[in-house]
């Protein structure tokens, strides 16, 4: 009876979550995933290594832009001795489609230092909303939903830091051509992220030969190494050569099959799942198949559903949100204790009408709320079921590529991630090892020939949330390209 899917349970699951909590990055992927390997999918889930090359005329002129762009001071925020712009990069003018971005100039140094975009993933989901204001930007929201205070581990003691609200549709972009939202994918999301790149040089000139590195978790694990390979793709033909030296992707969608089952042997091994039901999910269920489901299949399925729905999968020691309510007065929880209920202290912030100004957001005046995930987009054209063919071509191309794992994610786990990387049978360099930060043990990594795998010991799926300093002390040594140790 092998060969039936988890599809019931997919649906029972997506469900109860999207009842229980706003939608976040692992509710979007959990959609995808439905609609994905549902019966008679219209999501192509093939490979594509071909990309469009894209025109030198999509390059639009962006004299003086960017210090229309500069961000004076944000509403709420502390001082600080570096520079922000914020602003919006058309990425196809016939269509009226703009990207928009926030960028953090390094703190010190900026001149030397990498630049480094980050992208997050959703489906649909925003980097301004995780990426920035949860996770490594330099500020976070108070309690308050009104003011910000400092991260000392953001990610701009290291590097430029860019990030990007990416498909249209999510945050504050958007295109004027609505029906673009019915055909939002990977290919376009890879087009798109690619002319936003060379345009936003174009504004920012000072940053084309700057050493380039590109960043993401999540599902961003399909956008970022399409990015790369569209740069790739680019600078072969000699289009605009951008100076794209690597890749660093976490908790990331990488091949659907063993992120599956890798999912729920992480469900076992955590004690959430009962032996009975890790047998039938093993024995009975098809994991990448749209064939009907098999009783055994569903029972295993339900149990996953109670077990996994009243804690929180994305770090599953972590408290839940039990009062979303912003508070008058702000809590004043260190950056070290992450709120599980920030995602609510930045919606109210984010659709305050002074930052959108400030922040040069929203210019357009769209008829809807800005999201965390977008609630616009709804449908997904491609999504291929692995990018490991990717993740060889930077490696013969001596692109550098880091896999890192936040250790209590039970979304994209890491035990998903070791699987997929094991399929790639790369030689091993270094072998499996701790590695430091503080005296204390950061996470343990292995350096196989072209391709670093690290993991961050008490981090859920958005690491620099749950463990700020180890994220910061993981993104330092990637950047300077040196063996965790
Ligand atoms: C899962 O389903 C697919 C498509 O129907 C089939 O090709 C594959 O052999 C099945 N896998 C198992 C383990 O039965
Ligand atoms: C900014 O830089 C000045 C001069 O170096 C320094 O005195 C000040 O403390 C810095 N402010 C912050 C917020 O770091
Ligand atoms: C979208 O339309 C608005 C209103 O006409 C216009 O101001 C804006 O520039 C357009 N956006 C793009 C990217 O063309
Ligand atoms: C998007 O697709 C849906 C479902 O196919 C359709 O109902 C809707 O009209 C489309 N929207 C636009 C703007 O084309
Ligand atoms: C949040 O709001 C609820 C219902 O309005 C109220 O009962 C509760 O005490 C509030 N909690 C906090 C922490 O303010
Ligand atoms: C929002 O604007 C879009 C495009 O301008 C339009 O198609 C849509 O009907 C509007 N929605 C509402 C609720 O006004
Ligand atoms: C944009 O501004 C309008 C009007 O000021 C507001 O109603 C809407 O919620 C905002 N949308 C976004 C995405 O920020």
């Amino acid at each position: 009876m092998k060969g039936t899917s988890l599809i019931l349970f997919f649906c029972y699951f997506s469900c109860f979550l999207v009842l229980k909590s706003q939608a976040n990055q692992g509710d979007a992927l959990q959609r995808l995933f439905d609609a994905k390997y549902k019966q008679k999918s219209d999501i192509d889930i093939g490979f594509y290594g071909e990309v469009e090359l894209v025109e030198k005329d999509i390059v639009l002129p962006q004299g003086g832009l960017k210090e229309k762009d500069k961000i004076e001071k944000l509403p709420g925020q502390p001082s600080v001795n570096f520079t922000q712009y914020g602003g919006y990069v058309t990425v196809d003018a016939d269509h009226g489609r703009a990207f928009y971005y926030y960028f953090v100039e390094a703190e010190k140094d900026k001149e030397s230092k990498p630049l480094l975009l980050w992208l997050n993933g959703g489906p649909g989901c925003s980097s301004l909303a995780y990426g920035a204001m949860e996770e490594h930007g330099p500020f976070r929201v108070r309690s308050d939903g009104k003011t910000l205070f400092r991260n000392r581990f953001s990610w701009n003691k290291v590097a430029n830091v860019l990030f990007v609200e990416s498909p249209a549709g999510v945050g504050f972009s958007y295109s004027n051509t609505t029906s673009d939202y019915n055909l939002s994918g990977d290919k376009m999301t890879a087009r798109d992220n690619y002319a936003f790149l060379v345009n936003w040089l174009e504004r920012y000139p000072e940053y084309k030969s700057r050493d380039f590195f590109i960043s993401g978790e999540s599902y961003a694990g399909h956008y970022v190494p399409q990015l790369a390979h569209t740069i790739l793709q680019h600078n072969k033909a000699a289009k605009n050569t951008i100076n794209l030296k690597g890749i660093i992707i976490g908790n990331a969608v990488i091949n659907d099959e063993t992120d599956q089952v890798g999912m729920y042997d992480y469900f076992w091994t955590h004690a959430l799942l009962s032996d009975e039901s890790i047998y039938n999910i093993h024995n009975y269920c098809n994991l990448t198949s749209d064939a009907p489901a098999n009783p055994r299949c569903a029972s295993a399925a339900n149990e996953v559903n109670r077990n996994i729905g009243p804690i929180d999968i994305y770090s599953i020691y972590a408290p839940i949100c039990i009062w979303s309510n912003l508070t008058d007065k702000p809590r004043k929880d260190p950056i070290t204790k992450f709120d599980p209920c920030s995602e609510y202290f930045v919606y109210a912030y984010m659709n305050t009408p002074a930052v959108q100004e400030a922040l040069h957001a929203n210019v357009t005046r769209l008829n809807y709320t800005w999201e965390s995930c977008s609630v616009i987009l709804n449908a997904w054209a491609d999504s291929p079921n692995t990018i490991i063919p990717l993740l060889q071509e930077f490696i013969k191309n001596k692109i550098r590529v880091w896999v890192f794992s936040g250790d209590t994610d039970g979304r994209v786990p890491v035990t998903s991630t070791r699987y997929s990387l094991n399929k790639m049978n790369l030689p091993i360099k270094s072998r499996f090892r701790p590695w430091y930060n503080k005296e204390e043990v950061g996470g343990y990594t292995i350096d196989y020939e072209g391709l670093t795998f690290a993991t961050v010991r008490g981090a859920g799926h958005m690491v620099p949330s749950y463990q700020p300093s180890r994220a910061l002390s993981l993104i330092t040594h990637f950047l300077e390209g040196t063996p965790l140790h």
